[in-house]
């Protein structure tokens, strides 16, 4: 039996904030924001929720989906690089709230890239048989760490968390291959400093390029080809970036996932809470297979190929 996923989870927060509000904020408007993103709308946490809560929240959901208590979950992964201090990880609040009084716990640092960081180094503990049930989270309250007065960044980010419990699977469903890769030279251009730094047009290039090779990389490896998927579940970063991936995979538009559109970039959490959104709107269904691909900070990536199913 291979490592799949067997409960999801989402949390955003109420409160959105519309391109027509940030307009009041910054030298920005509603058309530039929606033609050179596809943002018209992001969620942002208030001070008194942070990155913990809403991964909790996701988790708590996922682990109700998955029909498993917090008692059986062996680890919990949180993917984050806004924990809400350095230590106790996010992972270690996580298990004190849930109750997982048998889970080791850590925080896992891939930036965007980290939900995909997450899922692989689960699946290699659920491989080797070690571990059985994994939580995985992605969160990221981003909003605490945006210049709200540089139009550059402030426009595109946005706060969530998703979670996934990962489990062993009925086989040929799960993981079928992934890659993972990390080019610290790109580093400079996507950092925090006291905010997010960050040199648009060169993460811009670097993502369509590696979206793409990942995705028909990972493909590959399974053995499988461009008219095998089904549906496409790209970090929301830039639907330009989105749009790209798909034309690399030669995809229609009803098969990959566009929720920037309401969500904003959310770094680790795009990629779950995109998979619970698709998965709700009954877009995938048992035995699809999936491609989820990201890039982020670091500049880290990661792909997966999976077919959908318990
Ligand atoms: O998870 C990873 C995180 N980051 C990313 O994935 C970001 C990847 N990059 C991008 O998504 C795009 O590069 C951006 C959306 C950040 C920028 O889009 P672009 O098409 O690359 O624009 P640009 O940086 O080339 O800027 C074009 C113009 C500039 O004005 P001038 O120099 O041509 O007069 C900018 O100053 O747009 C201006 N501009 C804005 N105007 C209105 C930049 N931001 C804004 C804004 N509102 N918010």
């Amino acid at each position: 039996m291979g490592a799949g996923i067997i409960g999801i989870g989402r949390y955003v927060p109420e409160k959105v904030l519309p391109n027509f509000d940030l307009e009041k904020m910054m030298d920005t408007s509603d058309e530039w924001i929606r033609t050179r993103t596809g943002i018209e709308e992001r969620r942002i946490a208030p001070d008194d929720i942070d990155t913990s809560d809403m991964a909790y929240f996701a988790a708590e959901r996922a682990l109700h989906d998955a029909g498993i208590e917090a008692k059986d979950i062996d680890l919990i992964l949180v993917a984050t690089v806004t924990p809400d201090r350095s230590f106790p990880s996010v992972a270690c609040m996580l298990q004190e709230r849930l109750g997982a009084v048998n889970a080791a716990a850590m925080d896992l640092s891939a930036a965007c890239a980290g939900f995909m960081y997450g899922m692989v180094t689960a699946a290699q503990f659920i491989d080797t048989g070690v571990y059985k049930y994994i939580l995985v989270v992605g969160a990221d309250k981003l909003s605490k760490i945006t210049d709200w007065t540089d139009r550059n960044t402030a426009v595109l980010f946005g706060d969530g968390a998703g979670a996934v419990v990962m489990g062993p699977v009925s086989p040929g469903r799960g993981i079928l291959s992934f890659e993972l890769g990390a080019d610290g030279t790109g580093g400079k251009h996507l950092y925090k400093d006291e905010y997010i730094v960050m040199n648009g047009r060169e993460v811009f290039k670097f993502a369509v390029r590696q979206m793409g090779e990942s995705s028909v990389r990972v493909l590959e490896k399974a053995g499988l080809t461009k008219d095998d998927v089904d549906f496409l579940i790209p970090h929301q970063a830039n639907i330009r970036i989105v749009e790209a991936a798909r034309q690399r995979l030669e995809l229609p538009e009803e098969k990959i996932s566009t929720t920037i559109r309401r969500y904003g970039n959310t770094s680790a959490a795009s990629i779950p809470i995109s998979l619970v959104e698709e998965l709700e709107a009954g877009k995938i269904h048992d035995d699809d297979l999936i491609i989820m691909v990201g890039f982020g900070g670091g500049l880290t990536w990661g792909a997966i190929a999976l077919r959908w199913g318990r």
